[in-house]
């Protein structure tokens, strides 16, 4: 017999509710997976394993999300668990500097961290940070102006604005969830005829009902430099893995001054402080290395520094000089 799952989500707005009939879908129509909202759950002890979906607000699972993970910890510890999110940002190389914060990781499945080290004694056999959708026309007021004061505060891009619909989910990363709960739990075949059921997320629906011409989603540039007065921000990508990344990170830093102090590491990012004295002023680089199940035997990188353009001129060498280093011998993807 096979096994039976359970799927069980929080939502406001209907996004990760589609996700869990998609992975429903994907795991295989001959398989015993039940779709339900936490509202609808009286116990997890039935079931062989449990997938637990959330949107994002605030940077963490939702409130009733991890009400469902504390009430049940204790049995969904004796189980297969997987988690997966949905979100407006997908970018596990991000940093975000909010004010009156500490600059941190955001995005994807960095958002499961807290849940992750609060619960350690749950496993997860997967975890998932898939990005989303916000339908504007359809948030309530005090949603609304909190994703427009978002915008507002965005020292990067706000990439929703002049959309009535915008998205950032990637549809490998749900593909590649669904595969990792086929392999380690159902014990089946990846699957290779994902994508015919990707109308299980894509729409007909328009962007913007007045301009035909915009796209729900833009995947972010993987080359992107920004140089304004509030940050001074590269990404890029090189072939290899993380640890190739963290390795070639280690011999900039030694070669040119910088004290390289680690801040997360995870089994797919690395997140750093390079720290150095430029003139009077001490300046740090934000320094992020991440693999992305979509883009398999590529490292992402990011940079960023928030000084002021003046102070920051030595930490903007420095920054081309990591990336030279990171780019040799043909390793840079474009
Ligand atoms: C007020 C508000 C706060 C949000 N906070 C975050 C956030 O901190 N990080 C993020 O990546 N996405 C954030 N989102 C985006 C949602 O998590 C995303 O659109 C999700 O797909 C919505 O899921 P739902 O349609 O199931 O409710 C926020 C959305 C709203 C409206």
């Amino acid at each position: 017999m096979s096994k039976r799952g359970l799927i069980a989500y929080d939502t406001i707005y209907s996004s990760t509710v589609e996700v869990a009939y998609w992975l429903k879908a994907l795991l295989g129509e001959d398989q015993h997976v039940e779709v339900k909202h936490f509202d609808q759950v009286i116990s997890v002890a039935p079931y062989d394993y449990v997938i637990i979906g959330s949107y994002t607000r605030w940077e963490k699972p939702s409130k009733r999300t991890q009400k469902f993970i504390a009430d049940n910890h204790r049995e969904l510890a004796g189980k297969q668990v997987c988690y997966f999110l949905t979100c407006g940002d997908n970018d596990e190389t991000m940093v975000l500097k909010a004010p009156g914060q500490k600059a941190h990781l955001i995005a994807g499945r960095n958002y499961l961290m807290g849940v992750m080290e609060q619960y350690s004694d749950i496993k997860p056999v997967a975890i998932g940070g898939f990005g989303g959708r916000e339908c504007m026309p359809h948030l309530n007021r005090v949603d609304t102006f909190q994703v427009w004061m978002v915008g507002k505060l965005a020292k990067e891009s706000a990439p929703w604005e002049g959309l009535e619909i915008w998205e950032s989910l990637v549809p490998e990363r749900v593909e590649y969830f669904a595969n990792e709960v086929r392999e380690k739990i159902l014990g089946l075949p990846r699957r290779t005829d994902c994508e015919k059921l990707r109308w299980f997320w894509n729409s007909v629906q328009p962007a913007n009902r007045s301009a035909a011409d915009r796209k729900k989603y833009t995947p972010k540039k993987y080359d992107e430099r920004l140089n304004t007065a509030k940050i001074y921000f590269s990404r890029s990508r090189i072939r290899g893995d993380l640890a190739l990344a963290i390795k070639l990170l280690k011999d900039w830093a030694s070669q040119n001054g910088i004290a390289l102090q680690e801040q997360k590491r995870s089994f797919f990012n690395a997140y750093y402080h390079g720290v150095k004295q430029y003139g009077a002023k001490a300046i740090t680089i934000h320094v992020v290395a991440a693999e992305f199940v979509e883009d398999p035997g590529n490292v992402q990188l990011s940079f960023r520094t928030w000084d002021k353009p003046g102070a920051r001129k030595g930490a903007e060498e420095d920054i081309t000089s990591a990336e030279q280093l990171l780019w040799a011998d043909g390793r840079k993807v474009g």
